[in-house]
């Protein structure tokens, strides 16, 4: 009795384990099967990229977007483990991938499985002023950042950034001078074609420096010409309203693209006596309203407002049927800007209202530069990892 009592229960823990690794057996073939399918499937020349990633949490706004997303469950490969750590591999070339995410925020089930998430995304199209434009008329918003060189150009468009502006303030963020005036040209051009060489979806725009274009309609028809011919930009922005219609439909006529930019003009910084907000009383407002008009009618495809109370905002960006983006110039905006440095605090010193940080790289980069002067200092690196 005792025997045939000890027989059932091996027999029923053994169906027990034989009914649990059945399906975990049959899910991981499935799964190893559908990554093996898929990345035989279309990865022919130039077709398609397809990459799998164990990572954690939705695909953010990358330069891709989700075309198909399925959920499914999945036995963990060990417990122990945290799937977010488990490293991406590629399955084929081209411009296209899948996502598995799971793993922490994801309901693990009682038999060994969990539910992971699979994202097939393909990259979004390269940004040109139509998009911009057809972007204003969808109601999604335009983001734009500031970049001056290789790396972080990369960086924002790899993070789907959807206008890169090479800013004249690279005097003031990357030179260290006080203001944007004493940028030339030749600098403009040496950061653009950095930025330029990075960018794979982003439109990159080049910002004309004081007195690229102030001169003459054919000295800024000539530099707009080296922003697209010598530096690999695809537009050019440039400071001024009413009085700088001409110039932009100089330029335009030339099949140069143009965004305007008003408000506070930092090239202006001296006649408008600091950096301050404009628009703020009744004739400032009108004159900011005009020229608005003016920017759309010389046929820029999109214009800065910078520091514009948000109210004046609203009233231009709902006045003009070219999209505005805002800096210090409130919600309302069809798309915002910001300059790269201040957004990654690279500069914890220049704390301006309209920034917001989002991250803090001085602190990060000055305690990563401390601890190599320890570790030289302490004999601790190189190592024998480091040394050949
Ligand atoms: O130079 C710049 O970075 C700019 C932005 C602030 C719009 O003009």
């Amino acid at each position: 009795m005792i025997f045939i009592q000890a027989l059932r229960k091996f027999q029923q823990g053994l169906d027990n384990k034989i009914l649990r690794i059945i399906p975990r057996i049959l899910t991981f073939r499935i799964f190893l099967s559908n990554i093996n399918a898929r990345s035989k499937k279309s990865c022919g020349a130039g077709s398609r990229e397809r990459k799998l990633e164990l990572g954690s949490g939705e695909p953010g706004p990358r330069p891709w977007k989700v075309v198909r997303r399925q959920r499914w469950l999945i036995p963990f490969l060990r417990d122990s483990q945290p799937r977010q750590e488990i490293k991406a591999s590629r399955l084929g070339s081209g411009g296209f991938f899948v996502l598995v995410v799971s793993g922490q925020g994801c309901p693990r089930h009682e038999n060994g499985f969990e539910q992971a998430e699979e994202f097939e995304m393909e990259k979004k199209k390269k940004v040109t002023i139509l998009e911009i434009g057809a972007m204003k008329q969808a109601g999604e918003k335009i983001t734009m950042i500031t970049a001056y060189d290789y790396p972080f150009a990369k960086v924002v468009d790899d993070a789907g950034i959807d206008i890169i502006l090479v800013g004249d303030s690279v005097g003031t963020v990357i030179q260290g001078v006080p203001n944007t005036l004493p940028v030339t040209m030749d600098e403009m051009i040496y950061h653009t074609r950095m930025v330029a060489r990075a960018r794979e979806r982003a439109l990159v725009v080049f910002d004309l420096p004081f007195m690229s274009y102030q001169a003459s309609l054919e000295q800024a028809k000539q530099n707009a010409g080296r922003a697209l011919k010598e530096a690999n930009a695809e537009a050019v922005k440039l400071e001024g309203g009413a009085n700088m219609a001409e110039t932009i439909s100089a330029i335009v006529n030339i099949d140069i693209p143009v965004m305007g930019h008003i408000g506070l003009t930092p090239q202006s910084v001296h006649r408008l006596g600091g950096f301050k907000v404009q628009g703020k009383d009744e004739r400032t407002r009108k004159k900011l309203l005009e020229d608005a008009r003016a920017v759309e009618e010389a046929g820029a495809f999109a214009v800065v407002l910078e520091l514009v109370p948000a109210e004046v905002a609203k009233e231009i960006t709902e006045m003009l049927s070219i999209p505005t983006i805002g800096i210090g110039a409130g919600i309302h905006c069809d798309g915002q800007v910001l300059v790269l440095h201040d957004l990654l605090g690279l500069y914890p010193a220049r704390k301006l209202k309209m920034v917001k940080q989002y991250a803090n790289l001085y602190e990060e980069s000055r305690k990563a530069v401390e601890q190599f002067c320890k570790e030289v200092k302490e004999k601790k690196f190189p190592g024998p990892e480091h040394s050949f």
